[in-house]
C-alpha cells in the first residue's frame, strides 16, 4: 500500500503542520537509533573461516589483505583468541601442497591431511570451547580444481558423493563438529547422514551449502587454496546453481533440510540477500550467508584506495545480513568485528 493511500490513523491527531509525520524523530539522537533497532550484529553469530597450511610461517594471501594461511603449529592459538572474544566457530580450509592434489583426491580422506591436522590440534587445545566446521568437497585436493570426480570431461554425481563420504568421516574421526558440504552435488547430504551415523556420529552436525551459487566471488579463495590454476578455464556450473535464479535455491534448501541438514547456507552473500530472505520466510531453518572471498577483497580494494570506510562498510555489510533474516554469516572479517564488539 502507497503512504498516499493508507487511512487516516484514528490515534494520530490530525495534521496540523507539513509534514505531519517525521519519522527523523527517532533518528536525531544515538539513543533512540540504537533503541528502535530491528536488527542487531553480536559477536554470536559470525563464523570465522581460516585458512591452513604446511610449513611453519604464515603466508599472506595477496588478493585478501589481512588474511593468511596458517600453519598447524598456530592454528590452534588463533583459534583460541577467537573463541576468547566470543566467536562460536570457525570454518577451515586447506592449501594443499600442489603434489599432494591428483585427479582422485585421495588426500581428501587422508586422516593425516592438513585439515585433519588443524582439527585434532584445535579441539585437543580448545575443546567444546569453539565449533569447528570443516568442509566436504574436493576442489583443495583435485589436479583439476574440480569439486568432484571428472570422468569423461564431466563431474560425476554418485561416485563423487561415495569419496565425499569418506572425506566426511575422516574429518569426523578428527573431531569436527559441523561437517559443511560445499560441493553441490546431488543427494550428498542424506548420504553424508547416513554415512556420518553408521559410523557412530549421529551427534555431529550438518551444515549444508544448500543454495551454492556458480560465482565469480570465489575468485580469491581459489587463491588461497590453490585451486585457481589447477581450474585453469574450467567453471562449475553444471554443479553450482545460475545466479539468474531463486526457485531453484527453495528447491535446494527443501532437498537439503529433507536429507537432514541440520543448517543451511546460501553463498555468496551481499548479492545474494534475496534468497537468504526467501529461505528464512519459507523454511524457518537455522540459516545463514557466507560473505565469500570477493566480497571481503572488493570492501579491503576499496578501503586501501581510500574510497570507503573499512570498518563502517564491514559493519553495514554483516548487519544487512541480520535484516535479510540470517542466523549468523561466515565472514573473513569475524576476528576485527569481534574485537570492535568487544
Ligand atoms: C569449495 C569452496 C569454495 C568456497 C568455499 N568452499 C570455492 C568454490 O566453490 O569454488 C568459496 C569461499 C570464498 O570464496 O570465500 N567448494
Amino acid at each position: 500500500m502507497s503512504l498516499r493511500a493508507m487511512p487516516t490513523n484514528p490515534i494520530r491527531p490530525a495534521a496540523r503542520s507539513f509534514p505531519s509525520t517525521r519519522p527523523r524523530r527517532l533518528r536525531r539522537h544515538a539513543w533512540s537509533r540504537r533503541l528502535v533497532a530491528e536488527s542487531t550484529l553480536t559477536t554470536a553469530d559470525l563464523i570465522w573461516p581460516l585458512f591452513v597450511c604446511e610449513g611453519d610461517a604464515a603466508e599472506p594471501i595477496a588478493s585478501m589483505p589481512g588474511v593468511v594461511r596458517h600453519p598447524i603449529a598456530a592454528v590452534a592459538g588463533v583459534v583460541a583468541e577467537a573463541a576468547k572474544l566470543g566467536i562460536p566457530a570457525v570454518a577451515l580450509f586447506p592449501a594443499t601442497p600442489p603434489g599432494l592434489k591428483t585427479d582422485e583426491a585421495l588426500e581428501a580422506v587422508n586422516a593425516e591431511n592438513l585439515i585433519n591436522r588443524a582439527t585434532r590440534a584445535i579441539k585437543a587445545e580448545l575443546g567444546d570451547a569453539v565449533g569447528v566446521v570443516c568442509d566436504v568437497a574436493l576442489d583443495p585436493y583435485t589436479s583439476h580444481g574440480q569439486d568432484g570426480l571428472v570422468r569423461g570431461g564431466y563431474v560425476v554425481n554418485d561416485e563423487s558423493v561415495e569419496l565425499l563420504c569418506r572425506q566426511a568421516i575422516a574429518q569426523a574421526e578428527a573431531g569436527c563438529d559441523v561437517i559443511a558440504p560445499s560441493d553441490m552435488m546431488d543427494g550428498r547430504i542424506g548420504r553424508i547422514r547416513q554415512a556420518l551415523d553408521d559410523a557412530g556420529f549421529e551427534r555431529v552436525l550438518l551444515m549444508a551449502y544448500a543454495a551454492k551459487y556458480a560465482s565469480a566471488f570465489y575468485g580469491p579463495f581459489r587463491d588461497a587454496v590453490g585451486s585457481t590454476s589447477s581450474l585453469g578455464q574450467g567453471d562449475k556450473k553444471t554443479y553450482q546453481m545460475d545466479p539468474a535464479n531463486t526457485d531453484e535455491a527453495l528447491l535446494e534448501v527443501e532437498l537439503d533440510l529433507a536429507e537432514g541438514a541440520d543448517m543451511v547456507m546460501v553463498k555468496p552473500g551481499m548479492p545474494y540477500l534475496d534468497i537468504v530472505r526467501r529461505v528464512k520466510e519459507t523454511f524457518a531453518a537455522p540459516t545463514f550467508a557466507y560473505q565469500v572471498s570477493g566480497e571481503y577483497a572488493m570492501i579491503l580494494a576499496a578501503a586501501e584506495r581510500g574510497w570507503i570506510d573499512r570498518e563502517r562498510a564491514m559493519l553495514e555489510s554483516l548487519v544487512a545480513f541480520k535484516r535479510a533474516g540470517a542466523d549468523g554469516v561466515l565472514t573473513y572479517f569475524a576476528l576485527d568485528v569481534a574485537k570492535l564488539l568487544d
